[in-house]
């Protein structure tokens, strides 16, 4: 896991129930690169709130992220991205092979997918399946949260072990979400399971816990952040 690179971030000014203004935006954004970010990856909701963007808008978006970045020198790199929410709409575009907004790595395209918090998702089977087909990879957004899930070590492994890399919302690690899904990232990221780190970050607020997480994350691995 690279504290570098943070994978899931809610930066983009009035997108979703994150940032509700370009003040915000540069606020969280200067927040993050004092703590050594050096990439982000800006991730509104998609097919949830009903938001149905094209993925053309969503790289224009992080493109004025970026404009805004850099008018007001703030050193971090911006990718843009999505947060898929799994279900009904996400499964007819992916099979019918709509656009999506990807990201690069181990040379080749990956989304962020999430799950409803507390119930098992419509159609995740199918979601797995078109991802393969069209040779994307999936990256699920904070396995730890998820109630059912999480419930079962082995069903997170299964999932692990099917070839979804895992990301890990920071603030878990320091209670933002629960003392149980506090408990399973500790599990998780003992176990080596996480691919990514990410702060979730929608609000400047969340800055300070996102501080003691970082801090937490070193203290759990040492030498094994980077
Ligand atoms: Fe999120």
């Amino acid at each position: 896991m690279d504290l570098g690179i943070d994978l899931h971030a809610h930066l983009v000014p009035g997108a979703d129930d994150g940032s509700r203004g370009p003040v915000e935006t540069v606020e969280m954004a200067r927040g993050l690169a004092a703590l050594g970010v050096r990439r982000v990856h800006v991730t509104p909701h998609q097919f949830r709130y009903g938001n149905d963007f094209p993925a053309a808008e969503l790289s224009a978006m992080a493109g004025r992220v970026a404009e805004l970045l850099a008018a007001a020198r703030v050193p971090l790199e911006v990718v843009a991205g999505a947060e898929y929410c799994c279900g009904e709409r996400f499964v007819r575009a992916l099979e019918s092979n709509e656009e999506l907004c990807t990201f690069e790595h181990d040379g080749r395209p990956h989304v962020l997918v999430e799950f409803p918090l507390d119930r098992t998702v419509a159609g995740v089977r199918r979601v797995g399946h078109a991802l393969a087909w069209r040779g994307v990879g999936a990256v699920l957004a904070h396995p730890e949260r998820y109630a059912e899930l999480g419930a079962s070590l082995e069903r997170m492994h299964a999932w692990h072990e099917a070839g979804w890399l895992f990301q890990l919302n920071l603030g878990s690690l320091v209670g933002a979400h629960g003392g149980e899904a506090r408990a399973r990232a500790r599990r998780l990221c003992a176990e080596g399971r996480y691919a990514f780190a990410g702060s979730d970050i929608h609000r400047p607020w969340d800055l300070e816990r996102l501080r003691l997480s970082h801090a937490a994350l070193r203290e759990m691995v040492p030498g094994g952040v980077s």
